[in-house]
């Protein structure tokens, strides 16, 4: 049983994932960035996307914003429909990987386990978790679209880090955190991710 339906069976064709990765000379897979809000999630996607476009791979970003503008306009921020963006956004991710494209998803993705579920839709080595690991009163002085003041002021009820959880990963592959208080560039940060993904074929 799939779902709530009986006999739906897999389709399988000749041109496989193997043939568009060989077609595109590069590994699809999803590289998962978390972190709070204004922690420079969709920053990173961006030079990130960026800087493996002009190494030739081709990419592709899901953020958590604008998917909310079409797929997951029907979803709240209430911890279940967090879990059914970050599902879908996870099942999303993995068609893309499958295509042979480099995924980059963005989102808070506050629940380990919903994280961790999309890990699992990937075989081993195709899902990169990166932590962006900046402390809440950092976002918060940022605060780059002015939630945080409405969170604080009430105007804004369960709100990521103010009145809502966010359980940080513990085995992410990259975590990218201040050093001595300084944040390093998006560039330099990308250049991190890159790395990476070049020492791990
Ligand atoms: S989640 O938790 O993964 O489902 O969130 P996500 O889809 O990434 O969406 C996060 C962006 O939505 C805005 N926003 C909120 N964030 C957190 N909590 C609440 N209650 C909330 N309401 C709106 C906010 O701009 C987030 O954007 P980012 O890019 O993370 O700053």
């Amino acid at each position: 049983t799939i779902g709530n339906s009986t006999n739906i069976v897999w389709h399988k064709c000749s041109v496989e994932k193997i043939d568009r990765q060989e077609l595109l000379q590069q590994k699809g897979c999803v590289i998962w960035i978390t972190g709070l809000s204004g922690s420079g999630k969709s920053t990173l996607a961006c030079a990130l996307s960026r800087g493996l476009h002009g190494r030739g791979k081709l990419t592709y970003i899901l953020d958590g914003d604008n998917v909310r503008h079409g797929l997951n306009r029907d979803l709240s921020f209430g911890a279940e429909d967090r879990a059914e963006n970050i599902r879908r956004v996870g099942e999303v991710a993995k068609l893309f990987a499958d295509a042979g494209v480099i995924c980059i998803a963005s989102l808070i993705s506050p629940y380990r386990k919903d994280r961790d579920a999309c890990r699992a839709l990937l075989s081993e080595g195709e899902f990169i978790e990166v932590f962006m690991d900046m402390p809440l009163r950092v976002c918060e002085a940022r605060d780059p679209k002015g939630l945080y003041k409405l969170a604080r002021e009430g105007k804004i009820k369960g709100f990521t880090g103010i009145d809502d959880p966010y359980e940080p990963p513990l085995n992410s592959e990259i975590v990218l955190q201040q050093k001595g208080g300084v944040c390093a560039s998006p560039c330099d940060m990308a250049g991190t991710v890159i790395s990476y993904l070049e020492d791990n074929g």
